[in-house]
Order: structure tokens, then sequence, then C-alpha cells
């Protein structure tokens, strides 16, 4: 990745509100004319003053989510978390829960109540659900990462895998992170347990047996570092055409967005994004986050707003695009500082639940988005 002068994302900024300033003033909104294409949600403009994320998303037809996590939604002094992450989003990942070591901690053995409780959660708020994730190198239980199994072995322990998770929230769940980064940079698969034992066909495999297991979810390969055109979404984009080619239902890219004020922003996103949608494929964005190395200076929290802002607006002006979702909402309770030395800063609110350039930017390119039809099959 190339450093980044702070001037040209300030400047970036500048280009996309002007941008989308052309394109959809807030008046047009109040008042379409004649002819215009309006969803049914867009009647009222919301007021950007009041209104929560959710409701200055819904006008676009693109849905605004967050990850989370479920100790805190419980925790009695910290009502703020369960109350932001009901209101502020219409759309919940699990941010750990629905991964393989919570859900098979021992094999054939399944402990679904983790995320159970955190479904109903977005049932009690009428949230629409992301499923994440069947397929990963990372947070596997130790039974599976240190037995020893034959090609068919493995092949069935994933099967059954996806098809008891899946089949579980059939009908429930929007869309699934079938696979999670297969990928290294240099757009070559990477070196897991699955590529190892069974080779590249598991990934034509699991995303076979998901659809089975659930035929309306949408189903995702998410990766990070794929926000723009380069060597690893290139591979991506080729591995997505020579599946679908085959009949194989790989249906949308989740670009995961965990970017740095360190290092430019995707200014290639859009391009990437109408690639995929040339193809027939959905777009998300899956687990955005912008973190800095600490402590954070104005020009930081600016660079911050921009690289939300290039994301945000990446999505909503590709019509396939069909949510935004961050991964966590408050520095509070987000994964940066135990994985990231010295880094944090990276969500929309701080650590006490005050906004930042971020947030306002956010808030402002929502409001002044285009009015659209809902994005992407209709949520269970
Ligand atoms: C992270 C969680 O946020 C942490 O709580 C956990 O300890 C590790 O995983 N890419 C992904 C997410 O797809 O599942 C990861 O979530 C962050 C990187």
């Amino acid at each position: 990745m190339i450093r980044k002068s702070g001037l040209s994302a300030v400047a970036a900024a500048g280009v996309l509100s002007t941008c989308l300033f052309a394109i959809a003033p807030l008046s047009a909104q109040a008042a379409p004319t004649a002819g215009t294409v309006v969803a049914p949600q867009a009647t009222k403009a919301p007021d950007l003053a009041t209104a929560t994320l959710r409701q200055l998303a819904a006008h676009t037809g693109m849905k605004f989510g967050t990850a989370v996590a479920n100790e805190p939604l419980v925790d009695p002094d910290d009502p703020t978390y369960a109350q932001l992450a009901a209101s502020q989003f219409d759309l919940v990942t699990a941010e750990n829960v629905m991964k393989w070591d919570t859900t098979e901690p021992s094999q054939g053995q399944f402990n679904f109540a983790p995320a159970d409780t955190f479904m109903a959660f977005a049932a009690a708020n009428k949230q629409t659900v992301r499923g994440h994730t069947l397929l990963w190198h990372n947070q596997l239980p130790a039974w599976l990462t240190e037995g020893t199994w034959t090609k068919a072995q493995l092949l069935e322990i994933m099967r059954q895998h996806i098809v008891a998770e899946v089949g579980r929230y059939k009908g429930k769940i929007w869309a699934w992170d079938v696979l999670n980064e297969a990928f290294n940079e240099d757009g070559t698969y990477r070196d897991t347990i699955w590529l190892r034992v069974i080779g590249p066909d598991y990934i034509a495999k699991a995303f076979t047996w998901a659809h089975e297991a659930d035929p309306k979810a949408i189903l995702f390969y998410n990766d990070y570092n794929i926000e723009g055109v380069n060597p690893k979404s290139d591979a991506v984009y080729a591995m997505a055409k020579t599946l679908r080619a085959k009949g194989v239902p790989i249906q949308a890219v989740g670009v995961q967005g965990h970017l740095s004020t360190e290092y430019d922003a995707p200014d290639s996103m859009p391009a990437n994004l109408a690639r995929f949608a040339k193809l027939g494929m959905y777009s998300a964005v899956t687990e955005a986050d912008v973190r800095s190395v600490l402590p954070m200076t104005p020009a930081k929290r600016q660079s911050q707003a921009n690289g939300y802002s290039v994301m945000l607006a990446s999505c909503l002006l590709e019509k396939k695009c069909i949510s935004f979702t961050v991964w966590g909402f408050t520095d509070k309770v987000q994964w940066v500082p135990g994985v990231f030395e010295g880094e944090g800063y990276a969500a929309l609110w701080d650590d006490t639940y005050q906004t930042k350039p971020a947030t306002e930017a956010v808030r402002r390119l929502l409001a002044l988005a285009p009015n659209g039809k809902p994005r992407g099959p209709k949520a269970p």
C-alpha cells in the first residue's frame, strides 16, 4: 500500500461530496419530479440533525449495519451500547458468535445459543441479519485444526457444518459470508487447512452446500484489501467469474473495508464494485472501520472521515452495492486495539459515545444521496 499525504485525502473528500451534491441536492429528495422512481420509504426527507443512521439511509435503498457483540448488549453499566445498536442500524452482523469455534466447539456438537441470542436481538429491533462466517482460517476449534483428516473426511466435516448452521437459520438470514479471506495479497490462494487438505475445489463445494441449505440467502465471498482494484481483488474477480460460469452460486462480494489513516483511501473502489456488478454480482461493505496510530490529531480525524466517505460514496454510487456495515460502532467495543498495537479510534463513535468528523461525514453523505429502490433481494 502507498503512504498518503493528508492533503490528498482531504481533497478527495471534497470531490466526493461535491459529486454527490451534483447528483442529489437535498431539495430534489423532498420534491421528486414526475417520472422519478422513488422508494416507498422516501416520501419524507430525513432530518439531518436528529435522524438515526438507519433513518438517514432508508431513502437510498441501501441498508446500514454494524457488527454486534453479545456481552455489551447486556452490560448493566452501559445501556448506550444496546440502545445505539438497536436504534442506529437496520442490519446487524454477529461479531463472533456465528464463527466455527463458537457454533461447533466439538465435532458434531453444535452450540447455537449465543447466535440465537443475537438473532433475538435483531428480531426485536426489526433488523436484517448478515451471517458471518461459514469458512475461515481463524477462530476454528482445536479439534478441527489439530485433527488429521483425509480430503473426504474434511469435506464431510465442512458439509455438515455448513448444512447445520445455514439450516438452523434458514429463511432468517438475508446474506451469508460463506468464505472469508481465502486469498493472499498477491492473488494466490491462502494456505489454509481447507486448501491444503481439499484443494481449491473446497470453494465451489462450500457455496453449493450453503445454497442448498438456504436457497434464498445471498451468498458472499468476503475479504479485506479488496476495496479497490489490485492483485488480490483481481484474483477474487477471476475466481467469481470462473465459478459463476460453471453455475456455482457465488452471488456477491464483500469488501471488508478495514482502512487505516496511514494509507491511501481506495479511490478505485467504484471501478472495482462496477466490474463485479457487470458479472451480475451484488457487493457490500461488510466490516468498515478506519484506524489510526494514536494519539489522534485533527488531520487524522479528517483523514478518517475521508476513508469512511470514500467507501460509503462508492457503495452508494453502485446500485448493486446493497449494504454498508461498520465493524463495531464505538471505540469502546472494537477489535483494532487488540490486534494492531498502538492503534485505535477506528469506529464512528468514540469510547465515550461522542461523535466524530467521520460520523458527521457519513450522516451528510447518506442525507445527500439520491433516493433509490431497496437494493438486493427482499430481506426475510
Ligand atoms: C474479529 C472480531 O472483531 C474480534 O472480536 C475477534 O477477536 C477476531 O475477529 N475480519 C473478519 C472478522 O472477517 O470476523 C474479524 O472480527 C475482523 C477481521
